[in-house]
């Protein structure tokens, strides 16, 4: 139903109102137990330029565009893949799909029986429309002063060698590769290479541990590893090969040995003189690559084959291998960009987001090449060497469309409008927020002094499984409400439901679910299945669950409110408590841990960690010490706890389950806020914690 959006259709063109009309106050909702302060919202309408020129230029063409890809949503989506290139064109059925567990196995199918290929679709089909000498990638190193640049010609040339490569040393369709590389061009060259010969790529972010990065290794057995030597972030040089030698010895401790690992050197970081090398086994990149052919044929594959596998965090400790497929992903990577950034061929598109997470797949590699996109790539540190980077940036390239984290935006918020105000940025024209919910005042602030409150901000709720924007505004098309990720794209039907599974209509708030499946959803865990349908499609049967909370006001607008299963998002990082209490307890001297998140300024979220050290030891600064490099060797400096409270025990039922609750309460300072503890199987610990966070 389209029900809910009914009620706007009042407003005739968004145009026609005067900017800052009208005031709609949020709701008063109460949010599984939580009860959220009642906001005066202003509603910011798009002026009257933007709308004309945008792709969606009122909510009428947005309600009719909605309309029908959710009544036909073969129709609207098959129209849309006819603008790729296809080898074969998919079968009868565009889409088939079980996604009710009462039904038998959880099964998403999008544009079955097609053959195709990404990487032609994002670069030779490109060049073959005559964009060939048009910038793909603009790159901007640590230091202001390194930069670089690929057209549209230059880039297929490089990936055709890397791909060359790969198919001599014996990579073929469905094998696995790793990619463990900083933010250089190397990055979404080596993703477009594997793309290219139907090779599976799992990026692994460069900020993770040897650790965290041989898990995914024994997870997924790659044939080749793709690093480099080192890099500089900031001030600071990180020996990414270090990482990946010591990740290798425990992996084939695993029995997963990874004879083949292919090192850029990347010369403003690390020389190859100081790199430890073992000849023979490792590889420089420089070496080989540049030797292969320019040209290579297309691997033709199936719209339902694996385009790559990405590692996120979920309740439980072992990280999730997110698997996404060919063709329905392309479509729907390529759709929601161009909509939701209201794409323009003459943009200059920057997303701060590393290739590493989902959102450098989808926004900065996929999506943008795809619409044959010019896109930034940036190495270094947002606020290095000041906190003006990203302005100085933008004016360099001409920018028009900037997409961030809001912890970001805080943190350049806290260091004040002169670093802003000092550059022109009058080349953007849309902004981008996506990761975490955006307060209102980041957002305000990102609109009025970032956009000279000229610039719509595109707040996309989605999420790695998801592949692309889920909920978003769609510049142009609606007046905005800070904060408020507004509505849904084409062909997502979200819904709000209670405990118990039940649709809430109208103003309302509880877990935000997805009925029926878009082109864009993932199809498996990799080699779990099982997980796959227990984590995502059993907590509500009928309905794809996101893990967030979510309300909707009266007039329809959707608000992320969080997380509400064991997640934290810390800086847009999506870390998993247990990951970080598994790090903690296996340190030899902590006997439990438990993990909550709590607010912070900046960050969204920060992570405040319980410890009960075993019998004996005690409490010091060294150790707690140990505890936090523990957290950063086993995962990565991101998952640091900001704080450990040491806890003589922990509130435990009777059958003891650890009350986060209570711990969320003590960890935030909200002592009046505790609720009924009686339940517990010892009550006086928590009279103990509070007395210890008091010291
Ligand atoms: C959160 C990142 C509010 C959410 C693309 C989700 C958001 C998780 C937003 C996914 C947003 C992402 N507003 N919350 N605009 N975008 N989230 O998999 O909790 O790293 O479930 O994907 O981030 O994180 P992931």
């Amino acid at each position: 139903s389209v029900a809910p959006f009914d009620h706007l259709s009042h407003v005739e063109s968004t145009s026609q109102l005067p900017s800052g009309a009208g005031r709609i106050s949020r709701p008063n909702a109460v949010v599984l137990g939580e009860a959220i302060a009642a906001e005066e919202v202003d509603l910011v309408v798009p002026s009257h330029d933007f709308s004309r020129d945008a792709l969606v230029s009122s909510p009428e063409q947005y309600q009719q565009m909605y309309k029908r890809s959710i009544e036909d949503p073969a129709g609207f989506w098959s129209e849309i893949a006819s603008e790729f290139y296809w080898k074969e064109r998919w079968g009868p059925e565009v889409c088939s799909e079980n996604i009710d567990v009462r039904k038998g196995t959880v099964k998403i199918e999008w544009f079955k029986g097609g053959v195709t290929n990404i990487c032609y679709n994002a670069l030779d089909r490109n060049i073959e429309a005559g964009n060939g000498d048009k910038v793909a990638l603009y790159w901007e190193g640590n230091e202001p002063a390194q930069d670089g640049q690929l057209t549209y010609a230059q880039l297929l040339e490089k990936v055709c060698q890397l791909a060359n490569y790969l198919k001599h040393v014996g990579v073929g369709k469905g094998d696995a590769v790793v990619i463990y590389l900083p933010m250089l061009m190397e990055l979404p060259i080596a993703m477009l290479a594997c793309a290219r010969i139907g090779a599976v790529h799992s990026v692994v972010f460069a900020g993770f541990s040897a650790e965290s990065l041989s898990q995914r290794i024994i997870d997924c057995k790659p044939k080749v590893i793709i690093s480099c030597n080192a890099v500089r972030r900031g001030a600071k040089t990180i020996h990414l090969k270090g990482i990946v030698d010591n990740a290798l010895v425990e992996s084939t401790e695993n029995g997963v040995p990874v004879d083949l690992r292919l090192i850029y050197e990347n010369k403003s970081a690390m020389d190859r003189e100081t790199t430890k090398w073992q000849e023979g086994r490792d590889i420089w990149w420089q070496d080989v690559v540049p030797q292969y052919p320019t040209k290579c044929s297309v691997e033709w594959v199936d719209a339902e084959d694996p385009l790559f596998l990405l590692y996120t965090s979920g309740s439980t400790g072992k990280p999730k291998g997110v698997l996404h497929t060919t063709g329905g992903y392309m479509v729907y990577t390529a759709t929601t960009f161009k909509y939701a950034f209201d794409y323009k061929p003459s943009d200059v598109y920057w997303c701060t987001a590393d290739c590493g997470w989902i959102t450098g797949h989808s926004y900065v590699t996929y999506g943008p090449l795809l619409n044959g996109a010019t896109v930034l790539v940036f190495e270094g540190a947002p606020s290095y060497p000041d906190a003006g980077r990203c302005w100085d940036i933008v004016d360099k390239y001409k920018v028009t469309i900037f997409y961030t984290a809001p912890t970001l935006v805080r943190a350049l918020m806290r260091d004040g409008d002169e670093y802003v105000t000092r550059y022109s940025r009058k080349s953007l024209r849309v902004l981008g927020s996506v990761g975490e919910p955006i307060n209102p005042s980041a957002w305000r602030w990102f609109y009025n002094v970032v956009g000279d409150s000229r610039c719509p901000i595109s707040d996309t709720w989605w999420q790695t499984e998801t592949g692309g924007f889920m909920i978003t505004p769609i510049p142009g098309a609606w007046p905005q409400k800070p904060g408020s990720a507004t509505f849904p794209f084409f062909g997502i039907e979200p819904v709000i439901v209670d405990e118990k599974g039940n649709e809430l209509e109208g103003e309302c708030s509880g877990y935000l679910c997805i009925k029926k499946s878009w082109p864009g959803a993932f199809r498996s865990l990799y080699g779990d299945h099982e997980r796959y349908e227990t984590t995502y499609f059993k907590p509500f049967t009928g309905y794809y669950f996101t893990g967030d909370g979510c309300s909707r006001d009266k007039d329809g607008y959707h608000w992320l409110t969080g997380r509400v299963d064991d997640v934290i998002n810390v800086s847009g990082h999506r870390i998993g408590t247990a990951e970080v209490e598994s790090a903690l307890v296996s340190h030899p001297q902590c006997a439990e841990a438990a993990v909550v998140g709590v607010d912070h300024e900046v960050k969204g979220q920060s992570i405040y960690a319980f410890v009960t050290l075993v019998d004996g030891v005690p409490y010091s600064n060294e150790v707690r010490k140990s505890l936090i490099l523990a957290v950063r060797s086993q995962i990565g400096a991101f998952a640091a706890p900001d704080k450990i409270h040491w806890a003589p025990g922990l509130p435990k039922t009777r059958s003891g389950k650890i009350m986060r609750r209570i711990l969320r309460k003590i960890a935030s300072r909200q002592l009046d806020e505790l609720g009924d503890t009686s339940t517990l199987a010892d009550p006086s610990v928590v009279d103990q914690l509070i007395e210890v966070s008091d010291h």
